[in-house]
Formats: C-alpha cells, structure tokens, sequence
C-alpha cells in the first residue's frame, strides 16, 4: 500500500479537502483500531495539509487531554481541560483557531516553531473523545475552510474507527 497524498499549489482548499475525504476512507478501509487509524490520520494530514509542523490528536481521560497518535516534534502530554488552545476547543466543544499562538493567553507551546494552530473537538454521539491538533509555522495559516475541511475529515474519522 502506498499513499503519495501530494497535490497541486494551486489546489483550492476546498478541493484539498474533498481529496483528502475520499483518502481517508481508502487509508482506513475497514479497519477499525483507533490506535492503527489515529496514527494514519495523522500522518496522512500531516504530509498532505501545507505548512504544517504538527498535527495529532489529544484524548480525554478521565478530566484531562492526554497525548494521542501525532506527527511532528515530541509534545507536552497531558493538558488541563480548558488550559491552552486544546483544553479551550475541548471545554467549550468547539474549534478554535488561532492565527498567533503568542497572542494566545494560557497557550501551551510544545514546538517553538509553532506560530498558528487549530483545535477540533473530536466527539460521537455528543460524548466528546478528545481534539484534533495542528499547528503550523506561518501565522494565520488557517482559516474557515480548513475549520470546514478538519470538521468533515474528523466525522469521517470518527464515524470509522472504534472509539476510546
Ligand atoms: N499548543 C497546544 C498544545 C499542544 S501542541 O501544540 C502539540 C495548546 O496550547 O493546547
């Protein structure tokens, strides 16, 4: 099995992530680990989304965030609920997008390269899993169409795959 996820720069992100949606129904197939898929969700994110330094996941336990399949630097493991951008997106079940981590009060660096981030909550049946994270170099690196694009791949991630 090879994946080359690469596309054209001149790919719309809306293109980007419609491709990227029939990807990660072929990447996971039927398997349904979470572990086998989070790793490869992460990957395949990782290498195909432009400027990015990190992308993974965060899972809920017990009260807190801990430290999921990723793709990037080694990371801070556990996150408070509420602290940082991934505790905010996951206390309050929402994305939040952050075009300057620096201006982020209570952001939690893990990568000094980081300068712009995004935090999907991850959730099934209104029970939430945990967050979906990247982090990018460039500031403002994502917008509403990645927010859109990240929403769509993480039901199509969670819809497939045996939950914690
Ligand atoms: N910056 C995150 C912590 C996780 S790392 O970016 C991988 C935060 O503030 O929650």
């Amino acid at each position: 099995m090879t994946f080359q996820p690469t596309f054209p720069e001149t790919t719309s992100k809306v293109e980007l992530y419609s491709q990227l949606a029939l990807q990660v129904r072929s990447l996971l197939g039927s398997e349904r680990d979470f572990i086998a898929n989070a790793a490869n969700f992460s990957s395949l994110l990782y290498h195909a989304l432009p400027d990015l330094n990190w992308a993974g996941f965060y899972l809920l336990k017990t009260d807190e965030l801990v430290l999921g399949p990723f793709q990037g630097q080694p990371a801070c493991v556990r996150i408070e609920m509420g602290k940082g951008v991934c505790g905010t997106a996951a206390r309050l079940g929402q994305t939040v997008v952050v075009d300057n981590v620096h201006e982020f009060p209570g952001h939690i660096a893990c990568d000094t390269a980081s300068s712009s981030e995004i935090a999907v909550p991850l959730s099934r049946n209104g029970r939430l899993i945990g967050v979906l994270d990247l982090d990018s170099p460039v500031l403002a690196r994502f917008d509403d169409e990645d927010a859109q694009g990240l929403n769509d791949l993480a039901i199509i991630f969670t819809e497939r795959t045996d939950l914690p």
